[in-house]
């Protein structure tokens, strides 16, 4: 099957990161990219594809598209393959349609202005872990085009009764390692010390001596559960070191953060069927990098650093050092991404193209969820105009949909 060619995308999905304190859903994980996916139960049942949900699906296809099977004819050859074999083969456009109203659908995500320019890699044919590795690297390649970014899902073999599909362990496909020193501190990302430990279980070898930033292997489960590591090369991994424009000493801190954010634990949901490994990618916020995944405590904890190097008076809270470190480190990533000449929005511009979204979708006739917690920023919520609204609830069975890791 052929990749549809889009229009160029600019964002994709989903994801702005909570604030810590906010916790819309008691039962949400405090970040939905979080959680390494709970281990499936071996011998997954897959139940037949619900007519009812199929059915409503191709209503909303044939409600926005123009189609080339009349809607009777189109729902008749459904109901019959869902007959006689559980489930059904979504054609190529009902695919690129499902995948890109599941963005449309993200209540988290600021950056769904441009959904309807998803980049599908229809790669439906692919279930062995191996190729669903190498597909998953050339994702990364092609959604990367050297630093401009391209918002891309790669969609990997469904589940069918009888035959689950393959499964990406790791939250996205590019992660930093982490490892918990002697000392009880950690060396890397603290956020992924689980999947670590599963990785070097399964016999992944680390960079000798290992590093702050050092790029985690695929883990792929097939269809019995079975977990494989699979190499993602450096060379499929675009970085970009961190400096300052102001402040020298910053590049010597030796931060750097990955081009691509592709989450890749989220199983798809279209008309019923359930697509368990589709990794898809926007592009980074700057707030995303400098003031969640290099500051947050439990994460890089770079503040206290920075205010250091800054000079600053970390005495008390209200001399706001810590606000002080926020904002020169997320503009020492805008600064870096800008100069490496790689995508990366801010979330200025980006709360005005939701905005944007929103009265489109409002003029459209469809409703727009959003959840207020996600959607404003980690800093400087109230300088930005998705601060001072209310958004529809998000309903949690609204379909085509990205699920929580591990559903
Ligand atoms: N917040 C996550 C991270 O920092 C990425 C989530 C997706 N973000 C996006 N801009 N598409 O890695």
């Amino acid at each position: 099957m052929t990749p549809l060619a889009g229009a160029p995308a600019h964002c994709t999905d989903d994801i702005v990161v909570p604030r810590q304190t906010r916790q819309a859903y008691s039962d949400a994980p405090r970040c939905p990219v979080s959680a390494v996916a709970a281990t499936p139960p071996a011998e997954r049942t897959i139940e037949p594809v619900d007519l009812a949900a199929a059915e409503q699906f191709l209503d909303l296809y044939y409600s926005e598209n123009p189609a080339p099977v009349a809607y009777e004819e189109r729902l008749r050859e459904v109901r019959t393959e869902i007959d006689e074999t559980g489930s059904y083969d979504h054609t190529p456009e009902e695919l690129a349609f499902g995948a890109r109203v599941a963005w449309r659908n993200s209540a988290r995500c600021i950056g769904r202005l441009y959904w309807n320019s998803l980049h599908l890699r229809d790669r439906r044919m692919v279930s062995d872990p191996a190729e669903v590795g190498a597909e998953s690297v050339a994702h990364l390649r092609e959604s990367t085009r050297g630093g401009r970014v391209r918002s891309t899902i790669t969609i990997f073999a469904p589940d069918r009764p009888g035959r689950p599909g393959p499964r990406i362990v790791n939250e996205q496909l590019v992660r930093y390692a982490g490892r918990r020193r002697p000392d009880g501190t950690v060396l890397g990302d603290p956020r992924t010390l689980d999947l670590t430990t599963r990785a070097l279980a399964l016999g992944w070898q680390p960079a000798d001596p290992p590093g702050r930033f050092d790029i985690l292997p695929l883990i792929i489960t097939d269809g019995a559960d079975r977990a494989t590591l699979h190499d993602v090369p450096r060379d499929a991994v675009l970085e970009v070191p961190l400096s300052h424009p102001e402040h020298a000493w910053f590049a010597d801190l030796f931060l750097r953060w990955h081009a691509v954010p592709a989450i890749s634990n989220m199983p798809l949901e279209i008309g019923g069927v359930r697509y368990p490994a589709a990794p898809f990618n926007g592009y980074y916020l700057g707030t995303e990098i400098g003031a969640r995944n290099l500051a947050d405590p439990d994460r890089y904890d770079m503040l206290p650093t920075i205010a250091e190097r800054m000079g600053l008076d970390t005495s008390s809270p209200r001399t706001l050092w810590k606000d002080r470190a926020l904002v020169e480190l997320v503009l020492a990533v805008h600064h870096s991404f800008d100069r490496a000449g790689v995508t990366m929005a801010d979330h200025h511009t980006e709360s005005e193209r939701f905005l944007t979204h929103l009265d489109r979708e409002e003029r459209a006739g469809r409703q727009c969820p959003a959840d207020w917690s996600w959607i404003v920023p980690p800093i400087s919520g109230g300088a930005t105009p998705v601060f001072h609204r209310y958004y529809d609830e998000p309903l949690p069975d609204t379909r085509p949909a990205f699920l929580p890791p591990g559903s």
